[in-house]
């Protein structure tokens, strides 16, 4: 939160460009990328270039009572999107078009805090711990983060699922398998 917004816009410009350079992303044909809430590294970019090269995007819908996501497609950005649980930007009624999570390629995961082998610390809900489970083996996990935001250990659970790649505005961290997609 202590980010200045210039700090958070050029970052994210970098972090983005990297990971659409990035092999799963070019490769993959339906992704799920969450729409940026407050100070989280900017997905905008991202979402308006891969719907302008003809990608199936969608972002989740959380389900607070159910503690869990739902992908739905999104046509256009942000029009399609209206603040839903905490703030948070999902598909406005009308806009909801559910996806299958067994058809991504790709997830771009939000988090708090990553350490380098791709372990996860999020918003203590277990949302994306979850979903993630749902997709399809050789669906690539990919988390955009600051630099400040990689730590030494965030000691995972058993439930916690690890990301495959990590990207900083300094480095590309391949923390797992993700050659698939
Ligand atoms: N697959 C699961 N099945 C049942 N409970 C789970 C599962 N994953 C996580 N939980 C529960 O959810 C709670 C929150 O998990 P955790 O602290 O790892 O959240 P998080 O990864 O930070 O959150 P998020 O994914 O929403 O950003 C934990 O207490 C855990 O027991
Ligand atoms: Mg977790």
């Amino acid at each position: 939160m202590a980010l200045s917004p210039d700090f958070v816009k050029e970052k994210s410009m970098i972090i983005i460009d990297k990971i659409m350079s990035s092999d799963p992303y070019r490769k993959a044909k339906s992704l799920m990328v969450y729409a940026d809430f407050r100070n989280e590294v900017r997905t905008g970019g991202l979402i308006i270039r891969a719907l302008e090269a003809g990608k199936k995007v969608s972002v989740p819908i959380t389900d607070v009572r159910e503690k869990k996501l739902t992908p739905s497609r999104l046509l256009a950005y942000p029009d399609d999107l209206a603040p839903g649980a905490w703030g948070i930007p999902e598909p406005r009624p009308g806009c909801v078009r559910p996806v299958d999570p067994g058809e991504l390629d790709l997830v771009v995961v939000p988090g708090v805090a990553f350490d380098a082998r791709g372990n996860r610390l999020g918003y203590g809900g277990g949302f994306y711990d979850r979903f993630l489970p749902r997709t399809r083996p050789g669906a690539v996990y990919i988390a955009p983060a600051f630099e400040v935001q990689l730590v030494e250990d965030v000691f995972p659970g058993p439930h916690d699922v690890p990301v495959h790649i990590v990207v900083t505005e300094k480095r590309i961290i391949t923390a797992g398998p993700a050659e698939p997609v």
